[in-house]
């Protein structure tokens, strides 16, 4: 049981928010004090525990009355994040309505469709020109004049709020950016402020690390360590050579970055998205990824977090092997006092694993192979967000089905990134390192999935699979269990933006290709025009209903992979007391069929043939086969 719902087993009716702030403190201060003194030597640094002790209600009685009585009703309202009601979208403000305000205009927009859970990328002052799409921070909690002012998100918040709108914000917990205070008192010569990153007078130390530490941005950014001239001292820069990594190691910059966070929350966050958080400890003979003392601190950071402000909660972004990913939900005490949600990383690359082979295998041998996730915690699901897409397939099972690794990485990069004249996908190379052959994907949805190159070489029946395709992987996301995140505009299909190319802060990173305006015009469009477009958007609301009208599609941790015997297809079931749901989907370009009987002994056909919920039809078996049509999915329903 995770401390969060032992909080909810507590005794609480009638007790005061301070009686139950002291509550929470007494029963996670064992588990704060464990990994407050993993990380920081007891003897040294017992006056860091006890400013701890003494922050904690200090933020607590600052919190917003409105968000601490949120907080009691999320007390009872149990694991929200859950929900089946829950439908999210990925957006930067200026790209979908200019700004906050413009966002807030376009509520209306979000309930249409049935969004109401909204990630807007970074939103806070960042240095001018590269900037990392505001991933290099120089405040945590100033608003960018160009998405408006703090006034503005409070008011969106609240509106946010009057709506039953989720919002998660990222707070970039693992560097600053090179203009952010503690950055420019470094620079100085501030000794403290030096100490708040890792800085080093010559290049010894950061050689050592070097010998094992990956590069993150090859290509833009090759190395660790960036020379600071100002102060005449090397600063490690593991991401851009303007964002600082943040020194851990010191509890002064544990303490500073939870007041930003605690701050953050009491804007009306409700998911905190904890970025880059795999990067969070460094060890000279390591990759610097994934280390326990990373997830101690993750950990304590959730404990204390969830003592002044439990109704707000974490998202992990660890963008790493399947069987690290789960491992930020937290294991043993840790368990489910880690991250709340995490990012279904595995499922996304698998997903396009198997549009670009047609076929699922490995996509099976991986999930089979990821452990059970904590029944308390869930995954954000996704086919595209922001960023490019990793290959990140375990080696070992690629081989199991026959396949060399390298050649089908390459053979991946080809086919999504126009090195191969059949192949339907119009993506770009991202971070291609000739001498390795390593590289990355970016472009959108639909361009990775057919329709931009349907569109242009006007081809009916491309466009009609690309449709289907871009369908089919968002009806996955939505079913999987889990918190579905669109990103804004792939519920019209929208193209890449190749604009980014004339932008000199923009041109080097061809991620900027997947993340295109708003197309407000197709939109006008939707309700009256037999587009590709209004397809797609039509589809994809129709099945969000269908979701949010049904509990067997919140995550009880009740997924059963099931196997059909033919090697295009997925299927998976939702299983609830008697009800089930049961997806399968055609990951081939043909008709297949697959054996019905261990669908009939599941029980699906016991009252007759069963509803297939996304054509509102009942289905139909042809000689005990069942039949199901290119990228077709169908969601069929135990009555
Ligand atoms: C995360 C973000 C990515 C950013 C990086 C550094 O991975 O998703 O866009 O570049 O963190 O902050």
């Amino acid at each position: 049981m995770n401390q969060a719902t032992l909080h909810r087993l507590l005794p609480h009716k009638g007790k005061s928010p301070q009686e139950l702030f002291d509550q929470r403190l007494a029963t996670n201060l064992t588990l704060i004090q464990k990994q407050f003194f993993s990380l920081y030597n007891e003897e040294q640094h017992k006056k860091h525990f006890q400013k701890l002790l003494k922050l904690l209600p200090k933020l607590f009685l600052e919190r917003p009355e409105a968000l601490r009585m949120q907080d009691l009703e999320r007390l009872e309202s149990g694991n929200w994040h859950q929900s089946e009601k829950l439908m999210g979208m990925q957006l930067y403000v200026e790209h979908f309505n200019k700004d906050l305000k413009g966002l807030q205009g376009k509520i209306p927009y979000f309930k249409e469709l049935g969004v109401n859970f909204l990630h807007l990328m970074p939103i806070t002052t960042r240095p001018k020109g590269e900037s990392d799409g505001g991933y290099a921070v120089n405040n945590y909690l100033e608003v960018d004049k160009k998405y408006g002012s703090k006034k503005d998100l409070l008011e969106l918040t609240k509106a946010f709020r009057k709506n039953g709108i989720y919002l998660m914000l990222d707070f970039v917990v693992n560097h600053t950016s090179n203009e952010y205070s503690w950055a420019k008192k470094a620079k100085k010569g501030d000794k403290k402020y030096q100490g708040y990153y890792y800085t080093y007078e010559d290049f010894t130390i950061p050689a050592e690390f070097e010998k094992t530490l990956p590069e993150v941005f090859p290509e833009t950014s090759p190395g660790n360590f960036t020379h600071i001239p100002e102060m005449d001292k090397w600063v490690m820069t593991v991401f851009n050579s303007y964002q600082w990594d943040l020194n851990y190691t010191n509890p002064e910059v544990f303490l500073e970055m939870f007041t930003n966070l605690v701050k953050l929350t009491d804007m009306g966050v409700d998911v905190v998205r904890f970025d880059a958080l795999a990067f969070l400890w460094k060890k000279i003979g390591t990759i610097s990824q994934n280390l326990p003392e990373a997830h101690n601190l993750i950990s304590l950071f959730r404990m204390c977090l969830q003592v002044v402000a439990p109704g707000s909660i974490l998202l992990a972004e660890a963008i790493v092997a399947p069987t690290d990913i789960i491992k930020y939900f937290g294991e043993e005490e840790k368990k489910g006092n880690e991250c709340e949600v995490a990012y279904n990383a595995s499922l996304m690359a698998l997903l396009w694993n198997s549009i670009a082979t047609k076929k699922t295998q490995l996509l099976y041998k991986s999930l089979m192979h990821v452990p059970q996730k904590p029944k308390d915690c869930t995954w954000v699901n996704y086919i595209r967000c922001h960023d490019d897409i990793g290959l990140g397939y375990e080696n070992h099972l690629i081989q199991e089905l026959g396949w060399n690794p390298e050649m089908h990485r390459k053979f991946l990069l080809d086919y999504y990134c126009q090195r191969l004249d059949w192949s339907p996908a119009m993506g770009m190379l991202f971070m291609y390192n000739p001498k390795t052959g390593d590289g990355r994907i970016t472009g959108s949805a639909a361009s990775l999935l057919g329709l931009e190159k349907a569109l242009k070489t006007k081809d009916d029946d491309l466009l009609e699979e690309s449709v289907r395709k871009i369908i089919m992987l968002h009806g996955i996301i939505l079913a999987f269990g889990g918190i579905p995140l669109i990103y804004a505009g792939d519920e019209i299909g929208t193209l890449n933006d190749y604009s980014f190319q004339n932008d000199v802060s923009k041109k080097g990173d061809s991620r900027w290709v997947n993340r295109p305006l708003q197309d407000w015009e197709t939109i006008s469009t939707l309700d009256n025009q037999d587009s590709p477009q209004s397809t797609i958007f039509h589809a994809l609301k129709k099945l969000i209903k269908l979701r949010k009208g049904n509990t067997i599609f919140a995550d009880h941790n009740n997924l059963e992979l099931c196997y059909t015997g033919n090697d295009h297809i997925l299927s998976f079931e939702r299983v609830q007391d008697q009800k089930g749901l049961l997806i399968i989907c055609n990951f081939d370009e043909n008709a297949q069929v697959i054996d019905s009987s261990w669908i009939k002994k599941l029980g699906y056909f016991s009252k007759g043939e069963p509803m297939d919920l996304v054509s509102g039809e009942k289905v139909e078996l042809n000689s005990a086969l069942l039949e199901i049509m290119p990228y077709q999915m169908l969601w069929l329903m135990k009555s």
